[in-house]
């Protein structure tokens, strides 16, 4: 495991994660520290074109398992090509979704086994766990409203029922893993929710 710090951001569609990145990254820079800020799937180039088949609404027929491949696929390359490389370089490194959504969104909301993402994921769990992992919670009915009525990508057309069991998801995860995960209710007011993260983050890192 390198040196430096990685911070991930996990929540539904719609929670704001965001939001909160863009307000830490600021921080963070007033602070003086250096940072490298990632989205999943995509932030490097071969990344981002596999998010675009994964998100493409016209790909409605993709299978489950290519699914899960394709968001492994995605990390995959981001890892080898920036979090690991950043990390041992000692930066500090945000990630927007990681190996978590994968668990929860494929797992919990598609049904497919947790061992086996695990498996296709190993490299995630082996080479880059996170220091901390915040999770905005969010009702899904005040998602939905964030989300509007505007066009979806493919993975925001799943619905509200899947969307309950992603979040249902995410809080077993936090619950198995305490000691990484940190929970905060995304309806709170932005600039509070941020205060609340980067005193977490500065404890650590300073
Ligand atoms: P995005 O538009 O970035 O959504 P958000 O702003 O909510 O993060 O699209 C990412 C979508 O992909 C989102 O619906 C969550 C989903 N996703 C997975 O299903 N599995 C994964 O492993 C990852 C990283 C994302």
């Amino acid at each position: 495991m390198g040196r430096g710090f990685l911070f991930t951001f996990e929540g539904i569609d719609g929670c704001g994660k965001s939001t909160q990145i863009n307000l830490l990254s600021q921080a963070l820079t007033d602070d003086g520290i250096s940072i490298s800020v990632f989205r999943e799937p995509g932030g490097t180039r071969i990344a981002e074109a596999i998010r675009q088949v994964l998100l493409n609404p016209r790909n409605m027929d993709m299978s489950y398992e290519s699914e899960a491949l394709l968001m492994a696929a995605s990390r995959a390359q981001l890892l080898r090509e920036t979090v690991i490389p950043n990390l041992e370089s000692g930066k500090v490194v945000l990630c927007d979704r990681y190996v978590d959504s994968s668990l929860a969104y494929q797992g919990s909301g598609r049904g497919l086994p947790l061992e086996w993402l695990r498996a296709i994921n190993r490299l995630a769990f082996e080479s880059a766990v996170p220091d901390i992992t915040f999770l905005l919670d969010i009702a899904v009915e005040s998602a939905m409203n964030r989300l509007g009525t505007g066009l979806r990508d493919r993975m925001e057309s799943s619905g509200t029922d899947f969307l309950e069991r992603v979040r249902n998801g995410f809080s077993a995860l936090a619950e198995e893993n305490p000691d990484r995960y940190i929970v905060l209710n995304g309806e709170m007011a932005q600039e509070l929710l941020v205060e609340k993260i980067l005193s977490h983050v500065r404890k650590l890192i300073l």
